[in-house]
């Protein structure tokens, strides 16, 4: 039976060796969007181009565009749930929002193909984008993360992960797309190294070595695993995490590049505000005595067939049809014709 819904890009994929991530902003200088625009159409051959030469290595790339940038390249509809990274905490413990219009999550399991896609990606994008951060990511041994535990282990896996990561009939001109957010994290390793294996295991919530969840007796509430594990109506709600280690040790640099999936950004920030606020307020998470976040997004991800026809859209479209106040009426693609603008 044919399966008309939209395809998702490649947010399912399993973890891959080695991963780049770019955030880029948006030049806003006259024809600079327009450039972007046609871009996002060229996405999915930009990928068949250099993927297929190397078939078995598992090259895939999600792309997401910011809330001012869709406002930018797009207008009107909006997916319902974009909106700019919301920060949370104070002092020390902050989750800042840095500037961000793309992001590109490129992931293979061989460096020099991520290597390849990105300098193509950025190629075609020319001056019309500056990069603000581009982080090229490793698996640390058995998926460990720069502090040295399994990281992943609780992610959604099968036919679940599609159900907590890509957006259904809640908001169907977006159906098939995704919302990411994106931290890059740098740990104070000399402090963490300086604590035993039995404190960071309760920072963490888990064993270091087996990866064995702790036993409710000893877990603290202020453990990682604890306070990032949510409920909605009773039931738990996961997101899908592929976060990657990096760094240089040269310039004594460690850091864990945090990138979690999900149907809506709530669950995400919800994990967040305990983390960084704590549950209750001032039961935060530990592992932030020893790591700092240094750059926080939110995008929206389209999905393959939305990115493809997104190159036709008119965000100028005249606010002229009746059906849809508040609305660019006339947009160009038959598929989001009249769709009541979200905010
Ligand atoms: C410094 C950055 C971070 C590090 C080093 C880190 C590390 C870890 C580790 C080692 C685990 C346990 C294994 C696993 O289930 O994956 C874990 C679990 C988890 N983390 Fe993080 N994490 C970081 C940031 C975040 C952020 C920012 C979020 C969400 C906003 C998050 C959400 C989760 C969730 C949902 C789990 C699974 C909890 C469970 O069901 O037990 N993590 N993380």
């Amino acid at each position: 039976m044919p399966d008309n819904s939209p395809e998702p890009q490649a947010v399912c994929n399993p973890i891959s060796r080695s991963a780049i991530f770019i955030v880029a902003t948006i030049s806003r200088h006259a024809g600079k969007a327009d450039v972007v625009r046609s871009w996002s159409g060229d996405v999915a051959a930009l990928v068949r181009a250099v993927g297929t030469r190397a078939p078995t290595a598992n090259l895939s790339c999600v792309c997401g565009f910011g809330a001012d940038a869709w406002d930018l390249l797009f207008g009107a509809p909006r997916p319902a749930s974009l909106h700019p990274f919301r920060e949370v905490g104070s002092g020390d413990r902050r989750a800042i929002a840095t500037p961000g219009d793309i992001l590109l999550h490129i992931r293979a399991d061989h460096m020099d193909l991520c290597f390849e896609l990105a300098s193509q990606m950025l190629n075609k994008l020319g001056d019309a984008v500056t990069v603000v951060d581009e982080v090229h990511g490793f698996r640390y041994f058995d998926l460990r993360d720069m502090v040295g535990f399994v990281d992943g282990t609780e992610n959604p896996t099968g036919k679940h992960t599609a159900g907590y990561t890509i957006i259904g009939e809640e908001d169907q001109a977006f159906a098939g797309g995704s919302y990411v957010i994106v931290q890059k994290y740098l740990h104070d390793l000399d402090a963490w190294n300086g604590l035993t294996v039995e404190q960071q295991e309760l920072i963490i919530g888990r064993e270091k070595l087996s990866d064995v969840e702790l036993d409710d007796s000893i877990k603290p509430s202020c453990s990682h695993s604890s306070l990032t594990t949510i409920e909605e109506n009773g039931q738990e709600v996961k997101i899908l995490r592929h976060n990657m280690a990096f760094g240089r040790p040269g310039a004594k640099e460690f850091g864990t590049y945090f990138i979690g999936y999900a149907r809506t950004p709530k669950p995400i920030e919800q994990m967040l505000e305990n983390m960084f606020v704590g549950r209750p307020p001032g039961n935060y998470d530990r592992l932030l005595d020893y790591s700092r976040a240094v750059t926080g997004g939110l995008f929206f991800v389209p999905s393959v067939d939305l990115l493809d026809e997104l190159p036709d859209r008119n965000p100028d479209a005249a606010n002229d049809d009746p059906q849809t106040p508040g609305s660019s009426g006339a947009l160009n693609i038959g598929s989001l014709k009249g769709t009541p603008r979200h905010e």
